[in-house]
Formats: structure tokens, sequence, C-alpha cells
């Protein structure tokens, strides 16, 4: 399936990319997808530390340059599967108590997927588009959260228009709920695609968190047109929070 690496810079270097060659049934786009996998230093760190998939090391940079993932911190994954920022909340709000002399977090997540369970998260599969989910995830939630966070992504359809415009529902829809149960100073993290109609998504987390920041982090590959917003500081309630706009 694959071939060793070869000396092809000619200046006494090795090429160190894993070469995946075409086989009989394979397509060409599977090849390269696997290629890619191969030599993507997050996939390999992903497998040796642990975790679900690369994704994990998203939420990582983000939290490591925002630090919205305190000991103690309720947190709501949405889009959680296969689970990788659900076992980095769970390590970062301490939600298994591995340090007694901080608080105990807790972590919530939810997806369309079944997910395998994390010791340390309560996980329910669910479409959070569906009429009812908001009120599901509350009950489940049984109060406020400190952190709401989504990387909610709809199957590409090979059209970027029609991709964005899904990413931008779910985002919204994400974002209805956060303005519900955040607690006042809490966050809202969200996977976004660069393309524009998130323009007035970005007026509405001005007015309603102090700080908003769009960030690439550097494990989100450049050749994907993802970025992630991070709002901190919910205003909370008292804020005219124009909330009502982002749901639909
Ligand atoms: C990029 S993956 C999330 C990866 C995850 N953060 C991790 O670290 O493992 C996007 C997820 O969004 C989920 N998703 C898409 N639409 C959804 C919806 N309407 N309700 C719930 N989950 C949804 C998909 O099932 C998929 O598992």
């Amino acid at each position: 399936m694959t071939t060793p690496p070869k000396n092809t810079s000619g200046r006494g270097q090795r090429d160190l990319r894993v070469r995946v060659k075409t086989a009989k049934g394979r397509k060409l786009s599977s090849t390269l997808w696997l290629e890619r996998q191969l030599n993507d230093p997050y996939v390999q760190r992903a497998k040796r530390e642990g975790y679900r998939g690369r994704a994990a090391f998203k939420i990582l940079e983000l939290d490591d340059k925002y630090g919205f993932l305190k000991p103690g911190a309720r947190v709501v994954d949405l889009g959680c599967a296969p689970g990788g920022w659900c076992q980095v909340a769970v390590e970062r709000v301490n939600a298994l108590g591995q340090n007694p002399k901080k608080p105990l977090g807790t972590v919530l997540g939810v997806d369309l997927q079944e997910v395998e369970p994390i010791a340390g998260a309560d996980i329910h599969q669910l479409d959070f588009l569906a009429d009812d989910a908001d009120d599901k995830v509350k009950g489940w939630l049984g109060g406020r959260a400190d952190v709401v966070m989504s990387d909610m992504a709809a199957a590409a359809s090979g059209h970027k228009g029609t991709d964005h415009l899904r990413i931008i529902a779910l985002v919204e829809a994400a974002l209805a709920f956060a303005f519900d149960v955040l607690e006042d100073g809490g966050t809202f993290v969200a996977k976004v695609l660069a393309g524009g109609a998130e323009i007035e998504m970005q007026t509405m987390l001005k007015k309603n968190f102090t700080k908003v920041a769009n960030v690439k982090p550097p494990a989100s590959r450049s050749d994907s047109s993802e970025k992630f917003v991070v709002a901190m500081g919910f205003r909370g309630r008292q804020a005219e929070s124009g909330a009502g706009e982002a749901e639909g």
C-alpha cells in the first residue's frame, strides 16, 4: 500500500512523506486522502496522545490562547463526534476530579451520530436542528453553562455556497442556544466557514460579548476555509441581545 520515503531533494535530505500507491478499486481522491492522513503530524499526534481525532488539537490550541476551559466550568459541546473536543474539555475542566484541589467541571456533548462513551462526559445522540433540541439539551444541562462550543458541520455537498449556508444555520442555532443558557461572563466558540454570510452574526456577537476573536488555529488545515469565532465575556441577559435574530 505504501512505499518507503525517498530521497528526492538531491541535497542529502530525505523526503519523509509517505507515498500511497493507487490501488485497484480505490479512487484517486481516496488515495490522496489516505496520503494526507498518513503524513499529517496532528493525526499521528492524536494517535500517540489517545485523542479520537486531530480536531482535538483545534480546541486545545484555542484554549491555550484564550483559556476558557477552566477547572469547574460547565461545558456544552455541540457536534461532538467522535469526541476529541469532549476529551480535551474533560481534562481541562477537571470533570473526573483528577485534581482534587480544583473544582469539578461538567461536559455535555451532543451529536447526530452515536459516540463511544467518554469517561467524565454526558453524551447524547440528537439532531440539534430538530424543533425540540434546545429544550432537550437544556433539560440534560439542568442549569447554566460557562462554555458553549460548536464544531458542528454538515456533510460537504461539494458546493461551496451551500456548505457555507448550512454551517451558518448550525452556528446560528448554537448561538441562539448559547444566548439562552450562558452564564454572565461565559464563552461561545464555534466553527464557521469564511464566506461572508457571517457578518450579521459578528455584529451580534460584538454587542453581546466583551471580546470577539476570529481565529484559525494551526491545527486547522490551511487548505480549508474553516475558522473559529471565540466570543468571551457574555454580557448576559441584561444586554439587549438581539438573540432572536440568531434563531431560524
Ligand atoms: C467536525 S465533526 C466534530 C468533531 C469533534 N469536535 C471532535 O473533536 O471529535 C462535526 C460533527 O457535527 C455533527 N453535526 C452536523 N450536523 C449536526 C446536527 N444537526 N446536530 C448535531 N450534530 C451535528 C456531525 O455529525 C459531526 O460529527
